[in-house]
């Protein structure tokens, strides 16, 4: 496989236009010495060949896929200056950039005006909401299904906030019966909502959680770091739907360009309804806010320095491909998940296989059909290793008993979990792939 080096040249003549723009300033003497960057470079690139191929269609294992390539070029170029996004003192351009790049993905699920920015991922867009959560209601306690992102306790732990796990039902959504009951010991402050779990896919359903809000106060945050997108795709099943409508009635929402926008790694992003929640940010810094009275990005976030590069990337990628139902961005969302509904349904019928359940975004998990649990959890190891020989790759996940039991995969149940197979399928191409994984796959488990 050989990766794209013509949009170099395009690298070439944007950065004279960035050039251009420094016409004025006395020349610096380029010292650069290209012999003495071979060697490194180089050697950097014979030791990243040890990766598995996140960039091709037959990778469908983890949540990676590469950036676009505007992404990718933008990024670059920007590089040549480093804009740090903390102040417009570091970042003029890019800090603007940033705000447009945030008030699209803020539009995309309806809110014309809100509180914002990109940070280092989801983990981090989490941790803010979570430590405005705790700011707006100190003592009471963060509820997160337990098929939600292990960090959400991780999270709650380091901000000193209780945390307590609301069992999903066999789907993997948060089981709104339970919540409910929890909800009863007035100590929940705050829902955090997942719309599509790291495991499955699985979303939460906001509309029934949205509805005991008149029943019971808590705030809602939204943890949309992997399926947030999704908003924009237009075959999406009714209840995912219904779910993916009703974001703009959280508090607040997380949401990750480097997962499903097409970003390289460090770009996340929080987003708060309420503009007031600048307040609780609210420090002095002797250095930075120096030259508008804007607020600073700085000043509104809790991290400090930030890559003006990640703005501009996102910046240039979302006027290539606007953030509407219809546009080239959501058609190739819809296309991974017409992919991964076409794997689901290849594993359905196939008696091999035991597939969880009909795919509500892109991931498609399934066991191995075994006599007993740990066996079928053998085979699962087994089946990933004998995939990966023939360069396809998945990965694996344990899943609890009682979310496999619809698909019943054994006979006898020795142990409470069973190590499934697990498919990402998010790269536009997997649509027209799926014919070649599905060949792998079957030649993979006569391997076995
Ligand atoms: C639902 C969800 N939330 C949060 C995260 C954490 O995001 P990040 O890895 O960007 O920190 C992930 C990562 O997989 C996720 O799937």
């Amino acid at each position: 496989m050989t990766f794209d080096r013509e949009s170099l040249s395009l690298l070439d003549e944007a950065l004279a236009v960035l050039a251009d723009g420094f016409r004025d300033l006395p020349q610096i003497p380029t010292s650069i010495d290209l012999a003495q960057l071979r060697e490194p470079l180089l050697a950097a690139a014979q030791r990243l060949q040890n990766n598995d191929p996140y960039h091709h269609p037959l990778y469908i294992g983890h949540m990676q896929k590469p950036p676009h390539p505007v992404a990718r070029l933008a990024y670059c170029l920007t590089l040549w200056i480093n804009p740090n996004n903390h102040a417009y003192d570091g970042g003029h351009a890019s800090s603007v950039m940033e705000l447009e790049a945030i008030g699209e993905i803020a539009r995309m699920f309806g809110w014309e005006s809100c509180q914002g920015h990109l940070c280092g991922g989801g983990t981090l867009a989490n941790f803010e909401a979570l430590w405005i959560a705790r700011e707006r209601l100190p003592g009471k306690t963060i509820a997160a299904s337990t098929q939600a992102h292990y960090t959400h306790e991780r999270l709650s732990g380091v901000l000193g906030a209780p945390f307590q796990a609301i069992p999903a039902d066999r789907q993997g959504r948060m089981d709104v019966a339970a919540l409910e009951s929890a909800l009863h010991s007035r100590e929940i402050g705050t829902v955090v909502v997942t719309l599509g779990t790291t495991a499955t896919g699985a979303v939460d359903p906001l509309d029934q959680i949205l509805a005991l809000r008149s029943r019971h106060e808590f705030r809602i945050h939204v943890d949309a770091a992997y399926g947030g997108y999704f908003t924009l795709a237009n075959n999406l099943d009714a209840e995912t739907r219904r779910a993916l409508d009703l974001v703009s009635q959280a508090d607040s929402i997380a949401i990750d360009p480097h997962k499903h926008g097409l970003q390289p790694y460090g770009c996340g992003c929080v987003l708060f309804r309420d503009p007031d929640v600048k307040r609780h940010y609210l420090h002095d810094s002797p250095y930075t806010y120096l030259s508008t009275d804007d607020p600073h990005l700085g000043e509104i976030s809790l991290e400090c320095s930030r890559p003006g590069a990640a703005a501009a990337a996102l910046w240039a990628t979302q006027r290539l491909l606007p953030l509407v139902p219809g546009g080239v961005f959501a058609q190739g969302l819809a296309s991974g998940r017409e992919a991964a509904l076409a794997l689901y349904r290849a594993l359905a019928v196939d008696n091999r296989f035991a597939p969880l359940f009909r795919p509500q975004l892109d991931i498609v998990v399934w066991a191995v059909r075994a006599d007993t649990s740990s066996q079928a959890s053998l085979l699962a190891r087994a089946f990933y290793i004998a995939t990966k020989k023939r360069d396809l790759h998945l990965s694996l996940v344990t899943i609890p008993k009682a979310m496999l039991e619809a698909a019943a995969p054994v006979r006898t149940w020795d142990a409470d979990t069973i190590t499934c197979l697990r498919a990402c399928v998010m790269k536009p191409e997997h649509r027209e792939w799926m014919t070649e994984i599905l060949a792998r796959l079957d030649a993979a488990a006569e391997d076995v």
